[in-house]
């Protein structure tokens, strides 16, 4: 796939609940770049779990830009916060043909993730017991909080001489909250072993360039070359225009480039916006089109996939208990967290909140993913409309969670057969509800997935 937008930033952007397919878009965009082009992340960091598919295996990037496989540069972005040993750890599962040492870079200005923000996101999370947000435990909201507060150690500090120095006060300050607040005493053997890896982990940072995003960026722009923004998460997560407090602490709209890179907004072209055909959450908060609703919600809360597996041997897709089709969706749609191999919660596609993650991003163009898995429903559904207090509406109120929300809905009827089946057109059913979408959203399906890997794809001839 080429990108349009030659002298500007294309963002790639979740427009739900992240896991909509950012991966393998991105991995698609890069196997048309050159080495003159760029693919940056902007925010988040290792709670991102980014699938792709190369030469029949799968990989997960968390921290390194899907488009690893490609020509392209590769960059860690200002925004983001890197923990060292995940990201060097990261780079040991690339095949040792790929070279990318040379095309990969990482600004100053992101935040480090010390051993200790791990342990206070997942001991505060424990302790918030069920007012918890379900977060990846991957110590995001504190390394986060440690930047706002002006704490924070960045990648630049790890060459100065007070680095080790700095990083002890910041470590017995988390270690003196984890006592006195949490009553949390961290053990001093399994530490260690942490503190090692994080300090393997600097020492390889050091051995990589580290570049201003900004002057790279602008670099790029000026000799002609594309710029893709990997978002992370999804637009319900962004940390002000999300379902707060259910979300993550960075900026994951487009409008996180700008901050996220340390550019002028005017470098940011249209989005490219990402959705499944359905939906789907993983952690807490409100979900309108929840399949299921409170029970699919909680049963997703406790449970691993084995033991679902075991308890429904056959979900049906067609069974008359919502909650049964959100089992089978999960199933049928593999929705099992990247990251922390939770259950994630699965719903119909809510068109309220897509139109609100199209406008604040300004995606101009849209990518439908995992069409496919839609494949063994005899009738799909959509969320039109909401009915908040007696009044239908398509506007997303200030909190979700607190709004009783009956959500109005349309019905599909669903192809025979398999997509695949269809030599890369689209039955007649498919293409009448993905040209409803393009209508209702009012903006063009660039593709549509079908499958997992890069090539499971129709791309648009509608
Ligand atoms: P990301 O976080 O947005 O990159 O998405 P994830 O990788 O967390 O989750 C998307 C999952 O769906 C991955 O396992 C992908 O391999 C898979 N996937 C992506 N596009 C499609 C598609 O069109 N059809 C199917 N069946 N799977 C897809
Ligand atoms: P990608 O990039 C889906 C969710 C967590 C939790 C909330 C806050 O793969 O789409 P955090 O660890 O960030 O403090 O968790 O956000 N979350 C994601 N959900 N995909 C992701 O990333 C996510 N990253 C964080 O489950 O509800
Ligand atoms: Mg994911």
């Amino acid at each position: 796939m080429k990108l349009k937008n030659k002298s500007k930033i294309t963002p790639l952007i979740g427009l739900q609940w992240g896991d909509e397919g950012k991966g393998k878009g991105v991995a698609r965009i890069a196997s048309s770049l050159s080495k003159n082009d760029l693919i940056v992340r902007f925010q988040g960091g290792n709670n991102a779990g980014h699938t792709i598919w190369q030469g029949g295996k799968s990989y997960v990037f968390k921290l390194i830009p899907s488009g690893i496989f490609g020509r392209a540069q590769i960059h860690l972005g200002a925004g983001m916060v890197v923990n060292p040993s995940a990201f060097f750890n990261e780079t040991k599962t690339i095949p040792k043909n790929i070279s990318f040492l040379k095309r990969l870079s990482v600004s100053p200005h992101a935040v480090l993730i010390l051993p200790t923000h791990v342990l206070l996101d997942s001991v505060s999370e424990t302790k918030k017991g069920d007012k918890k947000i379900g977060s990846t435990g991957r110590g995001i909201a504190p390394a986060y909080t440690d930047l706002v507060s002006r704490n924070a150690l960045r990648v630049g500090d790890i060459f100065q001489k007070d680095f080790k120095k700095r990083y002890q006060v910041l470590c017995d300050q988390h270690k003196k909250i984890l006592l006195n607040l949490y009553k949390y005493k961290v053990s001093s053997e399994k530490f260690k072993k942490s503190e090692g890896n994080f300090f393997s982990g600097i020492k390889f940072l050091k051995s990589l360039t580290i570049k201003n995003s900004a002057d790279l960026v602008a670099e790029i722009l000026a000799k002609g070359g594309k710029i893709i923004a990997e978002g992370a998460q999804g637009t319900f997560h962004d940390i002000r225009f999300g379902n707060y407090p259910f979300v993550t602490s960075s900026h994951t709209i487009a409008g996180g480039v700008a901050t996220g890179l340390g550019i002028p907004p005017s470098w940011i072209g249209g989005a490219i916006g990402i959705c499944k055909a359905y939906a789907t959450k993983v952690g807490e908060g409100p979900f309108p089109t929840e399949l299921g609703g409170e029970r699919s919600a909680v049963w997703c809360r406790d449970k691993k996939f084995n033991y679902e597996k075991e308890k429904f041997p056959n979900p049906g897709p067609n069974s008359k208990d919502e909650f049964r089709q959100g089992v089978a969706l999960r199933r049928l749609g593999n929705e099992i967290g990247a990251v922390t191999g939770r259950l994630r919660r699965t719903g119909w596609l809510d068109i309220p909140l897509i139109k609100y993650a199209i406008k604040i991003n300004n995606a101009t163009e849209l990518v439908l993913t995992k069409l496919d898995v839609l494949d063994n429903f005899k009738k799909i559904k959509v969320c039109t409309h909401y009915i908040i207090n007696g009044r239908r509406t398509t506007d997303i109120p200030f909190d979700l969670s607190r709004e009783k929300i009956k959500c109005v809905y349309k019905s599909f009827p669903v192809w025979r057969g398999k997509l695949e089946d269809y030599d890369n057109k689209l039955p007649r059913e498919a293409l009448d509800y993905v040209r409803y979408l393009e209508k209702t959203l009012g903006v063009k399906i660039i593709y549509v997935g079908t499958g997992p890997e890069e090539h499971h794809v129709v791309e648009r001839y509608w």
